[in-house]
């Protein structure tokens, strides 16, 4: 059976330009429930061991720059087929291919500055999900 949550960060461009709101509101707008949520100033050795998966490739400096260069917003998000529902809602990584109505579509400016993070798979959200947030901080609709 499909998890019930996914790890969606707001990132520094979308946070710069006001868009916290008008993005959370699409989230709950898409039956998306919040079940924690806090806005950071990512380290450099958070973002590094964040996006540790893509260590070796060539955007990975620049977007640990970028995640580093201001606040973002970090959230666990609840419901059914959480992962690929939420990737569906976000796009495509390349917002000028995204789909009309998407996260990425509406709030995102290139590949790095791409407003919105989402995990994809089930076991990366439970990764991603314990990186940021205690159990003691979370509200969870489908755990005890
Ligand atoms: P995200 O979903 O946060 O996961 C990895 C991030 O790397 C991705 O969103 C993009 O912001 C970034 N990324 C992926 N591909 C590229 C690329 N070709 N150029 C720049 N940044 C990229």
């Amino acid at each position: 059976m499909a998890g019930t949550k996914t790890l969606t960060i707001i990132k520094p461009d979308a946070v710069r330009k006001e868009n916290i709101g008008p993005i959370l509101e699409k989230i709950n707008g898409n039956g998306f429930h919040i079940a924690a949520l806090k806005l950071i100033h990512l380290n450099r050795g958070q973002a590094e061991r964040f996006y540790a998966v893509h260590r070796d490739k060539f955007f990975f400096e620049g977007l640990v720059n970028f995640m580093t260069s201001g606040q973002v917003v970090v959230a666990i998000l609840e419901k059914e087929n959480a992962v690929a529902d939420y990737r569906r809602l976000m796009g495509t990584t390349d917002p000028a291919k995204a789909e009309e109505g998407t996260l990425r579509k509406l709030f995102a400016e290139s590949m790095e500055r791409n407003a919105v993070h989402g995990s994809d798979s089930d076991e990366n959200a439970e990764t991603e999900c314990d990186f940021f947030f205690a159990r003691s901080e979370r509200f969870s609709n489908f755990e005890g």
